[in-house]
């Protein structure tokens, strides 16, 4: 199988933990836009969906699905979303695709996070995908200058601002064995609007796309 086909398979077998009628919160990319295209084929459709991005925002309501803000909301069942990189303990690389904001906005609100993820994605210890952190124009530079001191290699991801207006910067040669600790200080520098370690919001279950079929992993978020 192709690496778009075990996307597909994973976009598709993520419908079973969508409720007909409900409100689903939806991520952004490739794997995800198999998950967009599923939801439109459901029997009972979704009431809707709280997306993460302009792009999810578009073909969901080519699909004629309704998509609602954040803020019409106090809380999600499931939020759906592919991965850049994720561990074991279900802790993930996300932004390859600049949406790592909105997609941990929208994370936020859920009750249950829903990876799909190509077996790929699979990796004992994060990093080794170049970490995407969204930051305020201004202090790209000290931040850079904050990744360099711990000996890793950050650079301006190339004619890319978010769908909030920041530029991203992406962090080779980290090799992250505490994902909640290096999330949380990153966290903190000024000018830090997001880092793409989901570790606070890790996932309870990813569907992994392999060879065989669709392997579930589910994770003790305790
Ligand atoms: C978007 O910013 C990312 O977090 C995506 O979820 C991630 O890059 C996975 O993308 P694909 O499904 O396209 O591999």
């Amino acid at each position: 199988m192709t690496q778009d086909e075990l996307k597909a398979l994973v976009g598709q077998a993520a419908i079973a933990y969508v409720q007909p009628g409900s409100v689903v919160g939806v991520g952004t990319g490739s794997t995800v836009n198999h998950f967009i295209d599923a939801l439109a084929k459901m029997p009972v459709r979704v009431a809707g969906a709280v997306s993460s991005s302009v792009q999810s925002t578009e073909r969901l309501r080519k699909h004629g699905i309704a998509v609602l803000e954040a803020g019409d909301v106090t809380g999600l069942g499931v939020y759906v979303d592919g991965a850049d990189e994720i561990d074991g303990q279900g802790c993930m690389i996300k932004g390859g695709g600049a949406a790592l904001t909105r997609e941990k906005i929208v994370a936020d609100l859920a009750d249950r996070f829903v990876c799909i993820a190509d077996e790929s994605k699979k990796v004992d210890v994060l990093g080794r995908f170049p970490l995407p952190v969204e930051v305020i124009q201004m202090a790209v530079p000290q931040v850079m200058r904050r990744f360099a001191a711990m000996g890793a290699q950050p650079a301006v991801r190339p004619g890319v601002l978010t769908d909030n207006g920041h530029p991203i910067v992406d962090v080779r040669g980290l090799s992250i064995a505490d994902p909640v600790a290096l999330e949380r200080e990153i966290n903190q520098w000024p000018g830090v609007v997001c880092v793409g370690i989901f570790a606070r919001h890790r996932a309870d279950v990813c569907l992994l796309g392999t060879a065989t079929g669709v392997q579930t992993l589910a994770y003790d978020r305790t």
